[in-house]
């Protein structure tokens, strides 16, 4: 089957983006199973319902989130009645919503998502590692479901990959998530799990991390904030990846780079 991941999508310019670009990449390649992460959706910060209903419009099957899942109040009520709605799984129990959910594709496959935090320079949660073998044994590949997408949302690289190596041939994809850039790094891992270190974000690249740059730049300069931090509103980009999985095993047969918009080099699947 053919998944599509699409990384962050930060303010209008993402949105717009997202509406744009994706119901035509999903007739181009038939993806069986989409999933956006919508954490930066609303303003950059967290995703009102709304919002969360015109990307499922737009073609999203599941919207994963992370550390900003609640800063639009309404996601903790919305988060509850949303089974599409995935926050990390290693919050703390008695947390809305849902860490992980198993969807039925278009092509009739089962596919679990997971979602989990890292550690590293982020909120402290629950151990990312035992959450994610408490959300498999659950649900194993090839047992209970045909697919598993873990969306690995952390700021270090290296617990990034460090989740890509303990989830190996349990899963069809690991995908870091939250530090807004897209890595060169997408591979097959040995055991047949896709991964990338980042999926990048959709939006305006003409920026900090999705931000207009003035603030942080003076931030960055000064050591006084003076202002919020906007989205930036230039013309946005998707970056995200796509895999294949093989039918049998549920593992990864390739994984493709999806970039299309301006500020980043062009890249689709070639299947
Ligand atoms: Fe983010
Ligand atoms: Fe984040």
């Amino acid at each position: 089957m053919k998944i599509l991941f699409l990384g962050d999508v930060v303010g209008r310019a993402g949105r717009k983006a997202v509406a744009h670009h994706l119901p035509g990449l999903i007739a181009r390649h038939g993806f069986d199973f989409v999933v956006v992460n919508g954490e930066n959706a609303a303003g950059g910060l967290g995703i009102t319902e709304k919002i969360f209903d015109d990307l499922l419009e737009a073609g999203a099957d599941c919207i994963t989130t992370g550390n900003h899942a609640w800063n639009q109040k309404e996601a903790l009520v919305f988060a509850e009645r949303q089974e599409r709605f995935i926050r990390p799984a290693n919050y703390p129990d008695g947390t809305p919503g849902r860490g992980a959910n198993i969807f039925t594709a278009k092509n009739g496959a089962r596919v679990l998502v997971v979602q989990i935090m890292g550690q590293l320079f982020m909120p402290a949660l629950d151990d990312p590692f035992a959450a994610a073998a408490r959300a498999l044994a659950a649900s194993p590949l090839g047992n209970a479901c045909d697919a598993i997408i873990v969306d690995m949302h952390a700021e270090a690289s290296s617990e990034k990959q460090v989740m890509g190596a303990f989830l190996d041939g349990k899963v069809s994809l690991v995908v870091g998530t939250h530090t807004h850039v897209p890595t060169a790094d997408h591979r097959i891992l040995p055991g047949g799990t896709a991964f990338i270190t980042d999926a990048g974000m959709c939006g305006d690249y003409d920026s900090i991390i999705g931000m207009e740059k003035d603030e942080p730049l003076r931030r960055a300069t000064r050591k006084i904030p003076s202002s919020h931090l906007v989205p930036a509103t230039g013309p946005g980009a998707l970056s995200g990846v796509a895999i294949e999985t093989d039918d049998a095993s549920g593992l990864a047969k390739s994984i493709s780079a999806i970039r299309i918009g301006p500020g980043l080099p062009p890249a689709e699947p070639d299947f």
